[in-house]
């Protein structure tokens, strides 16, 4: 059952329509930093990284990973959060090799039930992958790490999705 800062119960509908309206408020965001000319392209990841690890309270890292050239691998891009040394992740490997592969969405409610997963840190409780496509190209990814169980709803997918369009506009 989930409460309000007031301990006042409220219904699971209430939270959905606010978390929609917090992901609704940052799309012109999103727009506004892919527009500013004064930003080359790995300053405009790193901001919108920054951006929704400081304005969604459920995102504690965010980062971008690319193919690297054309082996089969991914290499860190732009992020926001604690450092990692996972800078090279072959395809296959973990939730985010896995999805270099699936070209599909990879939600983990619990890291902890994965076999197949790099572990970061050991905060991370949670962890959401959404593929980008350029030309319908599976070139990258942007990698969301929660410290909170089970946080991700399809808004967050519809969300991520959203701005993986916006962002490959500019690649
Ligand atoms: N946990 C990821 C590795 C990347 S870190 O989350 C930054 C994985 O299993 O692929």
């Amino acid at each position: 059952m989930a409460f309000s800062k007031f301990n006042t119960y409220i219904h699971p509908t209430v939270i959905e329509i606010s978390t929609l309206k917090m992901f609704e408020t940052l799309q012109p965001r999103i727009h506004a930093i892919l527009l500013n000319t004064e930003r080359d392209r790995d300053e405009k990841l790193l901001a919108i990284c920054k951006l929704l690890k400081s304005e969604i309270p459920h995102y504690d890292w965010v980062g971008f990973y690319f193919r690297n050239g054309e082996k089969e691998e991914l290499k860190l891009g732009p992020y926001a959060g604690a450092p990692t040394d996972h800078t090279i992740i072959p395809f296959g490997k973990g939730i985010c090799g896995q999805v270099a592969v699936s070209n599909a969405n990879f939600v983990v409610p619990d890291v902890a039930a994965q076999d197949n997963y790099i572990a970061c840190s050991i905060t991370v409780k949670a962890e959401i992958v959404v593929p980008l496509f350029v030309d319908g190209k599976n070139i990258g990814q942007i990698d969301i790490d929660s410290n909170t169980p089970d946080p991700f709803t399809e808004a967050d997918e519809r969300f991520l999705e959203f701005v993986n369009q916006e962002v490959a506009k500019i690649l």
